[in-house]
């Protein structure tokens, strides 16, 4: 696994001349980041060499390095999901890479349904926390120590001052912005009302089909991360309506220029 990390970051630092501190990884429907990045170089996944390919409608994939909000960035249009069949060692192998080049700050979103009675469709959610119910660790195996400690804690996985910094950003810009624990799951069935119930129960806000194991695999590497996810959905006992793949990313496409300014100044003051 070292030698395959280091390998593909080779490859990468041969195609771009200065490497970022910054990664973004883009989830559902908000891809159109990317259109404000400046000085692009764009690598399709599939001339990455160890990458895995990305495969569900509404994910491009490519790996972008160039400028956003005044800095330097590489962004993940698209991203590996359990669901898909990848295993967690290729689901968190780009995050593993990211470390290889010096990224220091993972920012992540994706799209959640949302169990917080408060919550409406269409909200943005900071992550403040995870519950992990993947059936399998990222980290389960061999340990390499090169890469993190065994028994890493998972006490501040969304870094604290960043939460702060968001809220300050909402604030200015009057960005109604909530706060949440994610429910990581596989997928990629959508909840039943009795489990949006009992996730609510256990103390998530929001339940979607990624994030987890990317979180984990940054903090076990050092890095501090940043998550917003975007409420295209609303689920409980009382809730009987499941969304579609589609109403999903629709949702989601409707609170871009949200996320986007958020990201923005983040990416631009942190
Ligand atoms: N459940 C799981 N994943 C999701 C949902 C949901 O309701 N909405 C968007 N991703």
């Amino acid at each position: 696994m070292l030698q395959k990390i280091k390998e593909t970051a080779d490859f990468l630092r041969g195609k771009v001349t200065d490497l970022p501190k910054t990664a973004i990884i883009l989830g559902s429907g908000l891809g159109n980041l990317v259109d404000y990045m400046e000085d692009k170089t764009v690598i399709p996944y599939a001339q990455i060499p160890n990458f895995p390919i990305s495969t569900v409608e509404g994910h491009s994939g490519n790996l972008i390095f160039g400028k956003f909000a005044g800095k330097l960035v590489m962004a993940m249009q698209g991203r590996f999901h359990y669901y898909e069949g990848y295993d967690m060692k290729a689901v968190t192998f780009p995050v593993r890479v990211m470390k290889e080049l010096g990224i220091e700050t993972v920012y992540v979103s994706n799209a959640a349904g949302g169990m917080n009675k408060e919550f409406k469709v269409g909200d943005v959610m900071v992550i403040t926390d995870h519950i992990n119910l993947f059936p399998e660790n990222p980290l389960r195996g061999k340990n390499y120590n090169e890469l993190g400690t065994r028994f890493p804690a998972m006490t501040e996985a969304y870094c604290h001052d960043l939460v702060k910094l968001a809220d300050t950003i909402a604030a200015e810009k009057n960005i109604r912005l909530m706060h949440g624990v994610y429910v990581g799951t596989t997928g990629p069935t959508f909840e039943t009302p009795a489990e949006y119930e009992y996730f609510r129960i256990i103390g998530g806000d929001a339940v979607g089909m990624s994030t987890v194991p990317e979180v984990i695999v940054a903090n076990h590497a050092g890095m501090k991360v940043f998550g917003l996810s975007v409420i295209t959905d609303l689920g409980g006992k009382d809730i009987t309506y499941v969304p579609t793949h589609e109403e999903v990313q629709e949702a989601a496409v409707k609170a871009q220029p949200v996320m986007l300014a958020l990201i923005t100044e983040m990416v631009a003051r942190s």
